[in-house]
């Protein structure tokens, strides 16, 4: 196949950062994805309706062509009357990061406590609203750290419970990097879904840390860190197997190089001018390109019950080659050579 003209597709998970960096992002998602979740982790996390209305006419003001799905995040002040007005406002997304598992979480509620926000979970499922959630226990019972690549399936048993007491809320796993997250969710209720990114289908534990654990790729360090190859093979195959569970989220989540270059590096990786193409090439490896609408632009807004996006993009085998950075931030494959380009 020489291109293929696909419904425009959705990203159902991404980070678009506030100010200059907005700025810089945006049109690298809004020229491929007309809609995207866009996940509220700002430095003051977007935890109430004013906010997210906020954010959302900052985003506007720099592009009307994008259409921000929006969320509310999930902090230690949240209530069920917050829940409420954001729904009031248009907002259907709660989106959840445990304290201390990734960028921006501090404000975030530990998975140990969660049992606390009960009345907001159910207000939520009440109202038909989805929960995103960063599935990672970042420390053990004790309070010490868990290792980054045990830090998923560690989430397991917490995310069982809120879907044991909340059997009609909808519930998203963002980015399952692991084979033991992927069957979690395969054999949950249908509420339960999740995004899978391309990277964690192309990358490596050992393209990031060495054998003690150092990283050695702070540009490819993200959270849920890249993991073994078992899992990686799961993600994939997954991706292209059909299954209207999982769909597409980027996860695209740009950082200037200063901050990746310190230690630790800031997390995050910034997919979002390569993550098309980089779809087509990983589904067309595996001999899978009639599948890839279904995973970029069906799967996803059926699951959130949104309509189609008008319109299609094309994407076309031709060689290009991705430019290193842009505006200071470092792009994910920088200088490589591509074999799709989105048209
Ligand atoms: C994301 C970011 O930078 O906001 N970082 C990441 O490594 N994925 C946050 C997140 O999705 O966990
Ligand atoms: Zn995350
Ligand atoms: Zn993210």
């Amino acid at each position: 196949m020489k291109e293929i003209k696909i419904s425009a597709p959705f990203d159902m998970h991404l980070h678009l950062r506030e100010g200059q960096m907005l700025i810089n992002v945006l049109p690298y998602t809004s020229a491929v994805f007309p809609r995207g979740v866009v996940m509220g982790n700002l430095p003051i996390p977007v935890d109430t309706a004013e906010k997210a209305i906020k954010y959302k006419s900052e985003i506007l003001a720099d592009d009307v062509t994008f259409n921000p799905i929006m969320t509310i995040m999930l902090t230690r002040n949240t209530t069920p009357a917050i829940i409420r007005e954001a729904y009031n406002h248009g907002i259907k997304v709660i989106k959840y990061i445990p304290e201390g598992v990734s960028t921006n979480s501090e404000y975030g509620v530990p998975l140990n406590k969660l049992h606390e926000f009960y009345e907001v979970m159910e207000t939520a499922e009440e109202l038909g609203m989805i929960l995103s959630g960063h599935w990672e226990a970042p420390f053990n019972i004790n309070g010490n750290p868990i290792e980054e690549l045990c830090r998923e399936e560690e989430a397991i048993p917490f995310l069982a419970a809120i879907i044991n007491c909340f059997p009609k809320l909808k519930i998203v796993v963002e980015h399952a990097s692991t084979y033991g997250m992927i069957e979690y969710v395969k054999n949950a209720p249908n509420t339960v879904a999740a995004t899978l990114t391309a990277h964690h289908a192309l990358l490596d534990y050992s393209d990031v840390c060495d054998k003690t654990g150092k990283i050695i790729g702070s540009d490819l360090y993200c959270k849920p860190i890249a993991k073994k190859a078992i899992d990686r093979s799961a993600v994939l195959q997954t991706m292209i197997s059909g299954n209207p569970k999982f769909f597409f989220g980027s996860d695209s989540a740009p950082h200037y190089a200063e901050n990746k270059k310190r230690t630790p590096p800031a997390a995050g990786i910034f997919t979002a001018p390569v993550v098309m193409p980089l779809l087509c090439e990983i589904f067309d490896n595996n001999n899978a390109l009639s599948k890839i609408e279904n995973f970029t632009s069906r799967f996803g807004p059926k699951f959130y019950g949104l309509p189609l996006n008008e319109g299609k993009i094309t994407v076309r085998r031709e060689k290009w080659t991705v430019p290193y950075e842009t505006n200071g931030i470092k792009i994910f494959l920088g200088r490589r050579e591509l074999n799709w380009k989105v048209v």
